[in-house]
């Protein structure tokens, strides 16, 4: 790949940066997320966090990246002369390292449940369904092995240059996605007591809100639009000084949006008609859906089967979009910061996180590996959605709203004064200035007990 090239077009920016977005943060944790916070109420959280703080935060990085047009950790020293403001792109690079590890888990999960879905051996009633899951997620060796083969999937492509082909497979791919979920969503909405699944996500309960669930939306709505990670600022160097960086930050958020809610719509309908509770965690997607893909289409199981195949393809496509442009933070810096050749930084990368995976991977169904009194795998979860994303975004708004120069600001902004939104960057900045940090900071002491 040639570096700094741009993205080739403009549809091309979006699908792109939408493919890191939209992946297993969407149709994996979204649903187990809504199902244990109470579902309708948690989403309007959700959506809060995305409006208020995650547009903005998109806009942030994407201004720190395009104008740097460099790896992380130099991107955020370029915007001010004072020292220092360089680590914001090491805790990203060093955020995405880990959440590629446990996230390469799951997408294994997936690998193996596209595999078995081939042969036909998710079939059977639930217990069997979730009796299969558990043995092999808690089983020491193949788990761990298809974790490591998917960031080696991903080393692969990131190697041999991944930006015309991430573009044309985003382009592919997600609109395929779409179609695909939208079947799924029909299907499972129309199961017998499907409204009591679609009541659970659209109807919020306000006495289901709770102090944890607004950590975990907002972490949420960072995991689901890759925020805080430094990945839309490694992405953005490639951007032109045409793309339109509201624009295109508002298109991904609402596309991220739409397919979460289908995520939720395909999942909850389907779990309550099958009788069961959404509330059964990171397992959710992995022993709900093959019992829906069996019952809803029973009268052609054909049917059924290719769809539960096309549906665990297409998951572990938007996941590899999803670990491609993680991997790709930490290749870049080890190539341009440690003057590395790219596939050695490409390695380097490769071999922490399968490490990560590995110890992720073992520690489920293992007391050994825990990490205050939690599995490996949900503390690196946990640590990187609920602390680093929001302490990530959090410095980012308060470098780019306070130590940058307003005018280099507002140039990336509105484009050089073209065609960016000049009419709107008084609100931006005031969001970035204030809303951000501010919403953030509360958030965090807030857990922290605090306030
Ligand atoms: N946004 C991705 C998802 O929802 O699956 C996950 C992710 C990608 C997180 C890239 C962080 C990142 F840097």
């Amino acid at each position: 790949m040639s570096e700094r090239a741009n993205f080739g077009s403009k549809v091309g920016v979006v699908l792109a940066t939408a493919g890191s977005a939209v992946g297993l943060g969407n149709v994996w944790r979204f649903p187990f997320m809504a199902g244990h916070n109470g579902g309708a109420v948690f989403m309007l959280v959700y959506l809060g966090c995305i409006l208020l703080l995650g547009i903005p935060g998109m806009v942030s990085e994407f201004i720190v990246g395009r104008h740097s047009q460099a790896n992380a950790a130099r991107a955020y020293g370029t915007l001010t002369n004072r020292k220092g403001w360089g680590f914001i792109g090491l805790l990203g690079i060093l955020t995405s390292t880990i959440i590629l590890g446990f996230y390469s888990v799951v997408a294994g999960w997936c690998l193996q449940y596209l595999g078995t879905s081939a042969v036909g051996g998710l079939k059977g009633d639930s217990t069997y369904v979730q009796q299969y899951f558990q043995n092999f997620s808690s089983d020491p060796v193949k788990p761990a092995l298809l974790g490591v083969a998917f960031v080696f999937i991903t080393h692969i492509i990131v190697v041999r240059g991944v930006r015309n082909g991430i573009e044309k497979a985003s382009k592919l791919l997600m609109p395929l996605l779409f179609i695909l979920l939208l079947i799924i969503v029909i299907a499972s909405c129309s199961l017998p007591n499907a409204s009591e699944g679609i009541e659970f996500l659209l109807k919020p309960d306000f006495s289901k809100v709770s102090n944890k669930m607004f950590l975990e939306a907002l972490g949420q709505a960072f995991f689901s639009l890759s925020l805080g990670t430094a990945c839309l600022c490694t992405y953005a160097s490639y951007y032109s000084r045409q793309t339109h960086l509201l624009q295109s930050a508002a298109q991904i958020a609402l596309v991220d949006f739409l397919i979460a809610l289908m995520a939720g719509l395909m999942i909850f309908p389907a779990a309550f008609s099958v009788g069961v509770q959404p509330d059964s965690g990171p397992s959710l997607i992995f022993i709900t859906l093959p019992r829906v893909f069996q019952q809803a289409f029973s009268f052609l199981p054909a049917l059924g089967y290719v769809i539960s195949l096309m549906f665990y393809a297409l998951l572990v496509f938007a996941a590899l979009t999803s670990t491609i442009s993680m991997h790709e933070i930490g290749t870049a810096f080890f190539h341009e910061e440690l003057k590395m050749k790219r596939p050695v930084a490409a390695w380097i990368e490769t071999i922490v996180c399968s490490l990560i995976a590995v110890f992720c991977s073992l520690s489920v169904g293992n007391p050994d590996i825990q990490v205050m009194g939690m599995p490996l795998m949900d503390f690196c979860d946990h640590l990187t959605a609920q602390y680093m994303l929001p302490a990530g975004a959090l410095l980012t708004s308060i470098l780019v709203g306070w130590f940058a120069s307003k005018t280099l600001v507002r140039e990336e902004f509105t484009n050089w004064e073209t065609n960016g939104p000049k009419s709107l960057f008084g609100v931006y900045l005031f969001c970035v200035r204030f809303i951000v940090p501010v919403c953030i900071f509360l958030i965090l002491m807030h857990q922290f007990g605090v306030i």
